[in-house]
């Protein structure tokens, strides 16, 4: 039987029982109100005429008897009289009723007994009449009875009527049912199983590309959203396999996850992967009255989510999240990605004195302006360094119990959040392999001298065996630095250290981006720049001809107020352009506790409001400032619209933004200016290097890119897009990898 008429079916027997039970109560309800009232009338009527009917009955006047009933009778012709002696002989009676076929006796005795009226039901005649039988007293003597009748047939009439009204309420109940039924199952239903299933077809034929739109609270919206991973997964099948197939004819060493997937278990059998990072991939977070997860702004997590995906292992870091509590096991993990789980989040709780402390504190006022030439004093504080050991202490112990039964394990620090942590780890595991990679620049001797802690910063990074840098400038730095403050030697030949018999190792390792890129969404091949252009114009309420992006944390590093000073400039000296061009900032709110970068929100969205009431038309603004964490979706549409992004950094040991705008361009149109501070400067040869401090260069810049010939835009692009081709995440990573697992440990053990 098909699923509407199951359905309306089971509803209509339903209605129909709760209807049935209803009026059979109605009905009951009402007989005996009917019934109530009628004997209630009766009775009224009964005590009324008593006083006249005992006078001539006593008196043996059944001529009186009679006339009173006949005039009794005009007046109501329904009511029929008859009246008894004491003796229940007939007196009198009205001639509209039969009363001969009656056998009152019964009735009047009992009455006559009980002292009181009593009623019931006869069928007289073929009618169903309501008898009263009331005994009729003087001087409390019992001197006969009154019998009074009533036609009731009234009464069944009115509970038929009930029962055929009813039936027909279920009638049109029963056609409203199945008229909602047939519609709700076709909206909800059998229209989106249609619809998923013409659009599964469309993907098969390669002839769709968008992506599935129904309501995902819907019923069907669980179905909905495993078909769209499960085309996902599909589409980046046959992308893998499409780029598999390419790379096979034009043997080319492109790197894809699968092939690092393939690479780690060559290079590291079974073992599992560990990274430590205190930035978690994964964070929950409560919004109003739901729990939301979302994945926190900045390269750390872009580079190394992709890997772990590929290759599986446990993932360490601090649960910061508000709800991360919560949607842990009680051992603080989480499978992750919550959409296709295929590694573990191990979250690693601290308190409010040691986020303080550690991560606000020595971290992010003291080494991260230590390590960037900002022109941002460092602030070194001894509370803040006590925390930063403790919850270094607290991370390797974590780790240690992670790695417990693990031989050899392999372990990928990340960033300058655990300087300590080679040291914590090798004096417990000797044999684990340990690397440090560090995001961020290495400073110049002089420049990390003035540390207080630099020693033992030194001392626990050279425990690792792989300390790695964005690009070998920064090793040299380190290396340099190492000479100035520790007794070691080094080996400039093969940038490694040795101190007390162990060797790090110190090498370059430019980190990168999934590229060609992962899909996100279903749509991302197939919609079109103008497209998303568009929708980018109508959300913002302006038209114009070029779009500029920038996408950061609002970081004093990023050189955000720079670039927004090259804007100005640009517009000054290119009034053409005004009402042409608009740059949107997309820019998240990051680490606002520190007043520093507190002060620096204010300062961003002050200079941009300058530069927009000085230049701003009606229909038109110069820059679109937009303060949140956007999500990957919302970058990845700006990045495909705009015609320029500017990376202006004063100091980044990479900035994946650049590739990920790079990578984001399957057009192969848009241009990119990028600071000559940033790591990616080194590689993207082809973009707008920039000093972020010259004003009328980055102008000029902006300038130049947007009127460079389509031609040569186009060349740029392929040519950048070649670079991440070859180098992109997976590379990076299978390097790293490759690079520890061959470290020989027999010294160190
Ligand atoms: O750029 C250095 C870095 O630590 C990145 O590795 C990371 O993505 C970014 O800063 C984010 O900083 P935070 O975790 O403090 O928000």
């Amino acid at each position: 039987m098909k699923i509407t008429l199951r359905l309306i079916v089971s509803l209509i027997f339903v209605a129909a029982l709760v209807a049935t039970i209803f009026s059979y109560y109605q009905v009951q309800n009402e007989e005996e109100r009917l019934t109530t009232e009628l004997t209630l009338r009766a009775s009224t009527l009964a005590e009324s005429m008593e006083g006249t009917i005992s006078e001539p009955l006593l008196s043996n006047s059944p001529e009186r008897l009679k006339k009173f009933i006949e005039r009794f009778i005009k007046r109501d012709p329904f009511v029929g009289i008859a009246i008894f002696d004491s003796q229940c002989v007939f007196v009198e009676k009205s001639p509209n009723v039969d009363f001969s076929k009656q056998a009152f006796t019964k009735y009047i005795m009992e009455s006559t007994t009980r002292k009181e009226g009593i009623s019931y039901f006869e069928t007289i005649d073929g009618i169903k009449t309501h008898i009263y039988t009331f005994p009729l007293r003087r001087d409390q003597q019992i001197i006969g009875s009154l019998i009074l009748t009533h036609n009731a047939s009234y009464i069944e009439s009115r509970l038929k009527e009930i029962w055929r009204n009813n039936f027909v309420r279920l009638l049109i109940l029963s056609f409203l049912i199945i008229l909602t039924t047939i519609l709700v199952v076709r909206w909800s239903l059998t229209g989106p199983i249609a619809q998923i299933a013409d659009w599964l077809k469309g993907l098969r034929m390669g002839k769709i590309k968008q992506p599935l739109n129904l309501p995902r609270g819907d019923v069907l919206g669980p179905l909905a959203n495993e078909v769209t991973i499960l085309v996902k997964n599909l589409a980046l099948a046959r992308a893998s396999a499409e780029v598999e197939a390419r790379l096979r004819a034009e043997s080319e060493s492109l790197w894809t996850a699968e092939r690092l997937k393939e690479h780690v278990r060559q290079e590291v059998g079974n073992k599992n992967l560990y990274v430590i990072s205190n930035r978690e991939p994964y964070m929950h977070q409560r919004r109003g009255g739901t729990i939301e997860c979302i994945i926190p702004a900045g390269g750390l997590v872009t580079a190394i989510d992709p890997i772990m995906r590929s290759c599986g292992g446990t993932w360490i870091a601090h649960g910061s999240g508000d709800a991360d509590l919560e949607t842990s096991d009680r051992n603080g993990k989480i499978p992750v990605p919550p959409e296709e789980p295929n590694y573990t989040l191990k979250r690693v709780w601290l308190t409010k004195e040691e986020e303080e402390g550690y991560y606000y504190g020595f971290s992010n006022e003291g080494i991260w302006p230590l390590c960037h030439h900002t022109h941002t004093r460092p602030i070194f504080r001894l509370e803040d360094w006590i925390h930063y050991q403790k919850v270094n202490e607290k991370f390797a112990e974590a780790l240690l119990d992670e790695i417990e039964n693990e031989e050899e394990p392999l372990i990928l620090i990340q960033d300058y959040h655990f300087a300590l942590l080679p040291f914590l780890i090798k004096s417990k595991r000797p044999d684990a392999r340990v690397a440090i990679f560090w995001h961020i620049p290495w400073p110049n001797p002089e420049a990390f001298g003035i540390c207080p802690w630099k020693r033992e910063i030194l001392l626990g990074l050279l425990a690792a065996d792989l300390v790695s840098f964005q690009i070998q400038y920064h090793c040299n730095n380190f290396l340099d630095t190492i000479d100035r403050f520790l007794e070691s030697k080094i080996n400039w030949e093969q940038f490694s250290i040795e101190r007390q018999e162990h060797i790090t190792l110190i090498k370059p390792f430019p980190i990168s981006v999934a590229f060609p890129a992962v899909l996100t969404t279903v749509e991302q091949p197939g919609v079109n720049k103008e497209t998303l252009l568009k929708k980018i114009m109508k959300d913002h309420n302006i038209s114009v001809e070029y779009l500029g992006v920038g996408v950061d944390r609002i970081d004093y590093t990023k050189g955000i107020i720079e670039r927004f000073r090259g804007l100005e400039r640009f517009f000054e000296k290119y009034p053409e352009f005004i009402e042409k061009f608009s740059f949107i900032e997309l820019g998240a709110p990051s680490r606002t506790h520190i007043k520093r970068y507190h002060d620096l929100l204010a300062e961003v969205e002050e200079t941009a409001n300058k530069i927009n009431w000085r230049f701003q038309t009606k229909k038109w603004k110069p820059i679109i400032y937009l303060e949140a964490h956007h999500n990957h979706d919302t970058i990845n549409r700006h990045y495909k619209a705009a015609d320029l992004c500017m990376v202006t950094s004063l100091h980044d040991g990479m900035n994946l933004v650049a590739k990920e705008y790079v990578a984001a361009r399957d057009d192969e149109d848009g241009a990119l200016i990028l600071s000559q501070f940033t790591g990616a400067a080194r590689e993207l040869h082809d973009a707008f290097i920039v000093n972020p401090y010259d004003v009328e260069e980055v102008a000029d810049s902006i300038h130049s890119s947007l009127t460079m010939p389509p031609d040569e835009r186009k060349l740029r692009m392929q040519r950048m897009q070649g670079i991440l081709r070859e180098h992109n995440v997976y590379r990076w990573a299978a390097n790293l990898v490759a690079t520890l697992s061959r470290i020989r440990l027999k010294k160190n053990t």
